[in-house]
């Protein structure tokens, strides 16, 4: 499956290290949400769904996780281990994300507010959904 990774620009100078986020610049869409997860508990999965329209980047500027992505037909696994590096989630993909080292803050931009209906957290459910059968 096609992964699209993001590579942001580092403003470094003596000081350290500043990466810049805008809507529809480098991120490919009106950003509605930002939030961000910390303090995993090891050996946690957390995802463990999909969207029906949300689009997501993920990004880990502290620290370190995997993330498992899912279109139905295929899996892709990509570590995100670098402030610099964001990953694009398109809506219809299971993402699962693990293996978080104890420092590690995951931030997700997303296209839009909460919603629970546009969730699918139920991997039959997604296969149905994505592929228009149970396997
Ligand atoms: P949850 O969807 O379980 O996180 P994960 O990405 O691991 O599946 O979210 C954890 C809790 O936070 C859950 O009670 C819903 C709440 N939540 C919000 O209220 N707003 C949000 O934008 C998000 C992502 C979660």
């Amino acid at each position: 499956m096609n992964i699209t990774m993001m590579q942001f620009q580092k403003h470094g100078d003596d000081r350290g290290a500043l990466v810049v986020l805008e809507e529809n610049k480098n991120i490919p869409f009106e950003v509605k949400r930002v939030y961000y997860m910390y303090d995993t508990t090891p050996g946690e999965i957390r995802g463990k769904h999909a969207h029906k329209k949300l689009k997501q980047v993920l990004c880990c500027p502290c620290g370190a996780c995997t993330i498992k992505l899912d279109d139905g037909k295929e899996k892709a696994y990509v570590r995100l281990d670098d402030p610099t590096e964001g990953l694009i989630v398109e809506a219809n993909i299971w993402r699962e994300m693990y293996d978080f080292t104890p420092n590690a803050v995951l931030m997700v931009l997303a296209s839009d507010y909460y919603d629970e209906s546009d969730y699918i957290r139920n991997y039959e459910e997604f296969l149905e959904h994505v592929n228009g059968e149970k396997s």
